[in-house]
Formats: C-alpha cells, sequence, structure tokens
C-alpha cells in the first residue's frame, strides 16, 4: 500500500474512519475527522451525557505514575487528540503524578469544550514512584477537593470518586466530607473504585453514588457482580486497565479473535468491553497519540454473539 501502511494496519487505522491515517501524515481518506460514534452514549448521574468510550490520563505521567512525563508536549498532544477525536469523559486523579496529570490536563484543555467530563479522585496519597496509600480522613479529603479545583481550574468538578476506602476510616465519615463538598457545590456527583456491591449499597446510605470505577477487562473480570450491580441500578461502570494494564491482554481467544477481525488484541478488548454492558465507560490509557488513536477506532469494531461468547468462554 502507498505510505507503507501494510493492509492489516491500514484497516485498523481505517476503523477510526481515517482518524488513524494522520498517525503517517496522510490526509484522512474517509471524511470526517471525529470519531462521533464512540459506540453511544451514557448519562452519568442522569444529567451528564458522555461518550462511552473515555480516556484515562493516569499514563500521561513520569514513570512509576511519577512527576512529569518525558515528553510534556507528547502528553499535551494525547490529550488534546483525545478531544479531537470525541473524548468528552477524561479520568484523573490527585495521585498522578502526584498532582502533575491534573495540571497537565487543565494545561492543555483549559478552557474546556462544553460537555468534557473530568473525572477525578481524591484519597489515595503517593509515598514515592510506584507507591500508593490511602488516606480517607475527612479533613484530608475537604482539602483534596479544594486542590483539584484549583489544578484543573474548575468551580465545581463533575465526577469526585473516592479513590480508595481506606480502612482505618469508617467509610460513612469519607463520604461525609464528600457530601459536604457536594452541598457547597464543590461536587456535582460522587463516584467510588475498588468496590464490592455490598460496599456500594452501603456507601448510597451516606451520598447518591453515581458511577464505580473497578479493574476489569477481558482478563480479569473478579468484579462482574459488582458490574451486574451497576447495571440493575444505572451506574456508570469505568474499567481500569481496560486494554490489561501494564501487561497487556493475553489469551489464544484474544489473539485469534483480533487476527480475525483485523484489528489489534487492544482493540479487541475494547469493543469487547463496550459490547460487554451499557453501562460500561471504558477509560483506556495511554502516553501515545498511535496507540490513543488506535483504541479510540475500536468503538467502531463490532463483535457477533457468537464472538461475544468465544471470548468470555
Ligand atoms: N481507580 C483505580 O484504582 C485506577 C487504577 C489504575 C488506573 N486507573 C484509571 O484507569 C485508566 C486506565 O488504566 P491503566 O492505564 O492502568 O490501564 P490500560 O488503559 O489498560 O493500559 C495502559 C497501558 O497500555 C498501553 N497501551 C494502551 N493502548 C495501547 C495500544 N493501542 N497499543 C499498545 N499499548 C497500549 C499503554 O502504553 P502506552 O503509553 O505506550 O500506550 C499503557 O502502558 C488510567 O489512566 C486511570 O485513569 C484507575
Amino acid at each position: 500500500m502507498e505510505n507503507g501502511i501494510d493492509r492489516r494496519r491500514f484497516v485498523r487505522l481505517s476503523l477510526a474512519g481515517g482518524v488513524g491515517l494522520s498517525v503517517v501524515g496522510t490526509a484522512p481518506l474517509f471524511g470526517a475527522e471525529s470519531t462521533k460514534n464512540m459506540s453511544d452514549t451514557f448519562k452519568i448521574g442522569g444529567d451528564l451525557t458522555v461518550n462511552r468510550l473515555g480516556f484515562g490520563a493516569m499514563r500521561i505521567t513520569g514513570e512509576g505514575i511519577w512527576g512529569w512525563p518525558k515528553d510534556r508536549n507528547a502528553a499535551i498532544k494525547v490529550l488534546k487528540r483525545a478531544v479531537e477525536l470525541g473524548v468528552n469523559l477524561i479520568d484523573t486523579a490527585d495521585a498522578y503524578g502526584p498532582e502533575t496529570s491534573e495540571l497537565l490536563i487543565a494545561e492543555a484543555l483549559h478552557p474546556y469544550p462544553k460537555g468534557l467530563v473530568i473525572a477525578t479522585k481524591g484519597g489515595l496519597t503517593r509515598p514515592g514512584p510506584g507507591q500508593w496509600s490511602p488516606n480517607g480522613k475527612p479533613d484530608y479529603l475537604k482539602q483534596c477537593v479544594d486542590k483539584s479545583l484549583k489544578r484543573l481550574k474548575l468551580d465545581r468538578i463533575d465526577l469526585y470518586q473516592l479513590h480508595r476506602i481506606d480502612s482505618k476510616v469508617p467509610m460513612e465519615d469519607s463520604l461525609g466530607a464528600l457530601k459536604e463538598a457536594q452541598a457547597a457545590g464543590k461536587i456535582r456527583h460522587i463516584g467510588l473504585s475498588e468496590v464490592s456491591p455490598e460496599e456500594i449499597a452501603r456507601a448510597r446510605k451516606t451520598v447518591p453514588i453515581v458511577t464505580v470505577q473497578n479493574r476489569y477487562n477481558l482478563d480479569d473480570r473478579k468484579w462482574d457482580k459488582t458490574l451486574t450491580y451497576c447495571e440493575k441500578e444505572g451506574l456508570g461502570f469505568m474499567p481500569w486497565a481496560p486494554v490489561g494494564g501494564n501487561g497487556g491482554v493475553h489469551s489464544t481467544a484474544v489473539d485469534a479473535a483480533a487476527k480475525a477481525k483485523n484489528a489489534t488484541v487492544y482493540q479487541l478488548a475494547i469493543a469487547w468491553l463496550l459490547q460487554r454492558s451499557p453501562v460500561m465507560l471504558p477509560i483506556p490509557g495511554t502516553s501515545s497519540v498511535a496507540h490513543l488513536e488506535e483504541n479510540m477506532a475500536a468503538a467502531k469494531l463490532k463483535l457477533t454473539p457468537d464472538e461475544m461468547k468465544a471470548l468470555a468462554a
């Protein structure tokens, strides 16, 4: 093929309607530049409509999710490109960097386009690179909200997630602090992370919960019961590590299915999630524009019921 793209790569990239072709510096061949077809939308909390395929902004930081990325301009480009491609749900946390992910989002995208939902989190502290430690103390969380507002240059955070339930602090106390921030107009909606159905039900006695963010992908379905709970209750389920996190997704079935669809395993993992449930809001993360474009193109990849079944086996 022209421009040195082999057929398989061409088909993979063109799933995005030409979007990916800019990777090799050619003009888009298939019309619309933006991936408007984001595999439909979901209303977070009943009032924030987002395209279901979002973006996770953890990987735009330094190694070990620590400090600034090696190439700050590249990180800015990834964020801008995500929005260009139709992403209107970006997940971040004060702990990513710490602080640098939120700061980069503001640097790249503020003033924010209408309808962009930035979901941040608090409740995990960072003693060092690769280290994470919960702190769910109410006073700590209250200042986290204030600091995220400042870094993100927002008057109100659309979705604030409790990054972890701290086993040393009753969840009612942690959530009570977020409830206060909500009453003060600093937070619109509240979400949880890494929680069971029982924990969500208990949390909802203190404050309305609209989303849950648990680890979930083709290889790791430990939280299936939480997903079922979210479906029943109409809560958004934001799977983290949707394309397998550090290790990727690996199985013979996935490799075979990807080959059969002329797609990459990453695209297959995303397409599977989107079709797995209407409340699924995948937030794949990347530091690379080429990977981002490839991932976004997965919204157009459709799996048959048989293919879905084979992958779930
Ligand atoms: N709530 C929580 O406790 C929690 C925990 C972890 C993450 N999160 C959130 O979930 C988001 C996603 O999680 P994650 O980043 O751990 O996992 P992920 O999105 O499954 O995987 C990201 C990794 O996959 C690589 N990758 C992505 N797309 C690729 C592609 N098309 N081809 C090749 N490699 C690709 C990335 O490397 P490159 O940079 O080289 O593309 C990166 O190393 C994070 O950004 C964060 O917002 C939440």
